[in-house]
């Protein structure tokens, strides 16, 4: 089975990875002209001119990047077949369209409007009360495009700076914390679902998440897993579907937003769950059986960002694993992870220590029950 995948960056390097035991060959579409995969064959494609030679070579079509025109993933499918689809896609490159699908689905929010002017926006500030946060509809990644609006003055600023027509504004969430969670469903409709992480996000970024999380209700995970059916059935879904929620005091869950693909906050899977989340994906999109989403450990992901620190030093680490992107160091650039495992949370919460102090840029792990 020869993969196409659009995109070609550390996504799709570690689902290769992953795909490999399988046999599975990967073509990678790049419309960057900036790839960072590093295996793979690799179709650069910046004039537009080599779709035809791409799908000609593979067998079916996956992405690591949501952020496509939609007619050209349209497109795609009268050719082969595209996990997950068009339509996913579709509502999920849009904030506008994942909210008012969350609604229909009544899964919960925060309160939000939608607006097309500076004026709207500082009425919307009034109405949702102060702080808000404003995020642009579209193109939005690593909290990019977005601004916080804590009085409605700010928000001429705030329209001037994110510079875009239309914008999605809700009410900043005085959330105890982030939390994602990860589903698959197979081509069959079967869906299995991953425990739940503690998602620490700095400036926007993802910086660790933990799982499974030691005080966590099984009502709570319950819950999420409900919303994520939901969505996987409403948009007869085939693949990884990431949930981005909230949890409040109350321990209520709101949804912030979703991507339709393995995500940041299932790289823990990779060595800490009996099945990755990358295999999984390659499992559903191919029709095979899905494989155990159990944790085997505790479990912390810890970004690389920016610099990388020395690897002999992390992996001198117990239980460390490093994966690295092979990618230039830059500023904000995601460059590599560091999964650690340990049998108890105690344990692991000093092994994410020791690991933050080898890394030059890493911020202070704080996790809500430590
Ligand atoms: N309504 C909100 N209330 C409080 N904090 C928020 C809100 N919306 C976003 N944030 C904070 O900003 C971060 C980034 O927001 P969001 O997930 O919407 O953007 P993004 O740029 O698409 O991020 P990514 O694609 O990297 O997940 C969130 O993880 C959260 O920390
Ligand atoms: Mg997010």
């Amino acid at each position: 089975m020869n993969i196409g995948v659009l995109g070609a960056g550390q996504l799709g390097r570690m689902l290769a990875l992953a795909g490999y035991p399988l046999a599975n060959r990967f073509t990678f579409l790049d419309t960057t002209g900036h790839p960072s995969v590093g295996i793979g064959e690799v179709i650069i494609d910046t004039d537009q001119k080599h779709l035809a030679s791409f799908l000609e070579q593979v067998d079916l079509v996956t992405y690591e990047f949501e952020h496509l025109p939609v007619p050209l993933v349209q497109a795609i499918e009268e050719h082969k077949p595209v996990y997950p689809s068009s339509e996913a896609i579709r509502v999920c490159q849009n904030r506008a369209e994942e909210k008012a699908l969350f609604d229909r689905l009544a899964i919960p929010t925060p309160a939000y409007r939608l607006v097309e002017s500076a004026v709207e926006l500082e009425a919307a500030a009034r109405e949702l009360g102060t702080p808000v946060v404003a995020k642009s509809v579209t193109e939005g990644y690593d909290g990019k495009g977005q601004a916080v609006v804590k009085d409605p003055s700010e928000a001429v600023e705030a329209w001037r700076t994110i510079n875009h027509p239309r914008l999605i504004v809700e009410a900043f969430v005085d959330f105890v914390r982030e939390v994602s969670i990860i589903a698959v469903r197979g081509r069959d409709g079967e869906v299995v679902f991953y425990p739940m992480a503690e998602n620490q996000h700095v400036d926007g970024i993802l910086r660790y998440s933990i799982a499974p999380m030691p005080d966590l209700d099984d009502g709570v995970q319950q819950t999420a897993d409900g919303y994520i059916r939901a969505l996987l059935d409403e948009l007869d879904y085939v693949g990884v579907l990431t949930l981005e929620l909230f949890q409040t005091r109350d321990g209520a869950l709101l949804a912030n937003e979703m991507a339709p693909r393995v995500h940041n906050s299932g790289h823990w899977t990779m060595d800490g769950a009996v099945t990755s989340q990358f295999e999984n994906h390659l499992r559903a999109i191919q029709g095979l059986p899905l494989g155990d989403t159990a944790a085997r450990m505790p479990t912390c992901m810890v970004n690389v960002i920016g610099r990388e620190g020395e690897a002999a030093e992390l992996l001198a680490l117990p239980d460390a694993h490093l994966h690295r992107y092979d990618k230039a160091e830059r500023p904000g650039r995601k460059l590599a992870h560091v999964n650690l495992l340990a049998p108890t949370h105690d344990e692991l919460l000093e092994r994410v220590r020791a690991c933050a102090a080898l890394l030059p840029d890493a911020p202070a792990p704080r996790f809500s029950f430590d």
